[in-house]
């Protein structure tokens, strides 16, 4: 590499399909009658065509580069819509094409309502090593403004199956200050989560997206927007009990036990390479990135003219301000901390004021990382705005 940093190369891979839309959620996904029956679009039965000839596109594109796989990442949308035999074939593809490297990492994000004993059995015994379950709540009343289709305890059975099937690395998503939701409503949450022995947890603020039934739902005035304070509140009460069980932050929004940190988000997060196959995956390979076409259909027909050109909607070659500025943004969510170096000679001059500020660790000012205290957390991006003005 011509900056000197060796880079992991990682898979994400997009299983556009869910079986209803939850309220809230903008990702690229379909539901069956989102779809309809065009028969030109593809199904849940075929994703995995399109899905493994991609992967021989990815070979094609990178014919030179000799790295083995770090890790896959299948997400979604949801990927326990497709059939656990196409989820390990795309990994067998995935492996037969680029080898994947000793120990890489393995996971698929899964629903906990369409989670079967017998589908994360095959898909452990097919080599994946991490499910990342969707719980957000542990209250019904809160699922229920999610519109979320799970009743709590089905997360805690799919948890205990997937342990059971001999999965050591299982993570919760949780989302939290959504309207209506109490202190004690979180604090139940945080109790079944540490009792479960997940060993990785990462926690949303319920963000309102665009476009969605919950903007319309706020926008008629019939939920309040979340609060901002309240969200504070909450995260605070998140990362204190996290860390107290034994699994400290690691990056603004996860949580892990020692071992259990997510080896492809930090992959994202230190800028390194990663293909995304499927309809909008986003990809970042050799200093370019681009984004697939978004629709399945349209994403589809890319493939089958087997052009990686025809694939991408979209690139991208960021200028090095550009990678500077990403750098700073990623590198301050790290727990790890962000290099000195990496800073302009402005920016480290905002140093001491944002230290002073209870912002950022004292730390910073003789050992060379940048690391946000609590507060700092809380106020990211105004911390990130600072150092890159
Ligand atoms: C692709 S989903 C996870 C897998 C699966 N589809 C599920 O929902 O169980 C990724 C995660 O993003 C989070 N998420 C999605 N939309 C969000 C929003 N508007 N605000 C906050 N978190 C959100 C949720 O925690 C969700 O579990
Ligand atoms: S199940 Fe997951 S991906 Fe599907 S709509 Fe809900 S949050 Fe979005």
């Amino acid at each position: 590499m011509a900056d000197g940093i060796e880079r992991s190369l990682g898979f994400y891979v997009h299983v556009p399909f869910c079986a209803s839309r939850c309220g809230y959620c903008d990702f690229n996904t379909y539901t069956a009658a989102e779809l309809g029956n065009d028969v030109s679009t593809i199904s849940r039965d075929s994703w995995v065509d399109y899905a493994l000839s991609e992967v021989s596109i990815a070979r094609r594109r990178m014919a030179d580069d000799a790295r083995a796989v770090s890790s896959v990442f299948v997400g979604g949308g949801t990927p326990t819509q497709v059939p656990a035999a196409h989820l390990v074939r795309v990994l067998e593809r995935i492996g037969e094409e680029f080898g994947l490297a000793a120990g890489a990492e393995i996971t698929t994000e899964a629903n906990p309502d369409s989670t079967t004993a017998e589908y994360l059995e095959e898909i452990r015994a097919g080599g994946f090593t991490r499910i990342s379950l969707g719980h957000q709540s542990s209250a019904a009343s809160v699922l229920k403004v999610l519109e979320r289709t799970h009743t709590p305890g089905r997360t805690w059975e799919t948890v205990a199956a997937a342990k059971a099937a001999g999965f050591e690395h299982v993570n919760v998503d949780l989302i939290y200050s959504t309207p209506g939701e109490t202190d004690a409503d979180l604090r139940q949450t945080l109790d079944e989560v540490l009792a479960s022995g997940v060993n990785h947890v990462s926690a949303y603020s319920l963000i309102v997206e665009d476009g969605t039934r919950l903007a319309a739902q706020v926008r008629r005035g019939e939920l309040p927007m979340p609060d901002d304070d309240v969200a504070a509140a909450r995260y605070e009460m998140i990362d204190s009990a996290l860390t107290a069980a034994g699994m400290p932050w690691y990056e603004l929004s996860n949580w892990a036990k020692p071992g259990g940190q997510c080896q492809h988000n930090i992959g994202y997060w230190r800028n390194h390479d990663w293909w995304g196959v499927g309809p909008g995956a986003h990809s970042h390979v050799g200093g370019i990135r681009w984004w697939n076409q978004k629709h399945p259909a349209t994403w589809a027909r890319a493939v089958v003219a087997g052009d990686a050109a025809g694939l991408m909607a979209g690139s991208e070659v960021p200028d090095a301000a550009a990678v500077a500025l990403e750098t700073v943004m990623l590198g301050v969510r790290m727990r790890e901390g962000l290099p000195l170096h990496s800073l302009d000679s402005t920016a480290q001059a905002a140093l001491t004021d944002l230290v002073a500020r209870g912002l950022i660790e004292p730390l910073a000012l003789i050992d060379p990382l940048v690391v946000l205290t609590l507060a700092g957390r809380l106020m990211a991006d105004a911390v990130v705005r600072e150092l890159t003005a």
